[in-house]
């Protein structure tokens, strides 16, 4: 097995954290490889509010449905996407000129403008448009931490309006979902009978043409 499908095959969503703190060190090496991401026209829009401190914690968990593991976590993870597309545009486009990945100014000029109209889409159209980049950032994230032996929790349990109004996220942005971070309390990142439940790859992909299967074969 390579190390990354070891990392694939044993990252589990943990609710059990023992009491050590995740230190800025260790985040900022999780967080830099989580960035590593690939994101539309490679616009970045995700941010991380990171609460370590148990009474931000402890309002988070008061909009997350009360799930434990908010709290008895090491970190909790507020993933938020930006949805202006427009945000990071201009040093983007600027670093794909200098880089050569783009041949002159006309071409940057094109570019900025495409964005720019894609900033003026309906706000429904940039949530899912944040949402797909910012979600590939937060399982990059969560394989990251794992492979540094912490364990996570992905979390949609929330009211995503309460967390804009608890922690005064401002309009334009998107949460997108919770992580919980930390390191795993004895046994809790075990991997029960050695495998992960999942419905099969013949099941999954449609060759050629979309013909969904009506029924599933899982767990049989
Ligand atoms: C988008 C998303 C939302 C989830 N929401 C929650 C949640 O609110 N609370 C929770 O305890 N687990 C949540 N999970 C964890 C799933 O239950 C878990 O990923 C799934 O059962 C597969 O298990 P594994 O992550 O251990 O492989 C969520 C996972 C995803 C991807």
């Amino acid at each position: 097995m390579t190390e990354f499908e070891e990392v694939l095959r044993t990252r589990k969503s943990v609710h059990d954290y023992n009491d050590e703190p995740l230190d800025d060190e260790t985040l900022e090496e999780i967080f830099n490889r989580a960035a590593l991401a690939p994101s539309g026209y490679n616009l970045q829009p995700w941010e991380f509010l990171v609460l370590r401190d148990d009474e931000n914690k402890q309002a988070l968990r008061e909009v997350a449905y009360d799930q434990e593991h908010v709290t008895d976590a090491a970190a909790a993870v507020v993933v938020l996407g930006n949805k202006d597309p427009a945000a990071h545009a201009e040093p983007v486009m600027q670093s794909w000129l200098d880089d050569g990945h783009i041949p002159n100014e006309d071409v940057r000029d094109a570019l900025l403008e495409n964005i720019e109209g894609m900033a003026e889409m309906p706000e429904q159209e940039r949530r899912v448009w944040t949402t797909r980049s910012t979600a590939l950032a937060a399982m990059t994230l969560m394989f990251a931490a794992w492979d540094e032996g912490v364990a996570t929790c992905p979390m949609e349990g929330f009211d995503a309006e309460g967390v804009v109004e608890t922690f005064d996220v401002p309009e334009g942005y998107e949460p997108v979902m919770l992580i919980t971070m930390g390191y795993p309390a004895d046994g809790a990142a075990a991997i029960e009978n050695g495998r992960k439940e999942r419905r099969p790859a013949d099941e999954i992909i449609h060759y050629e043409e979309f013909d969904p299967v009506g029924e599933t074969t899982f767990g049989e």
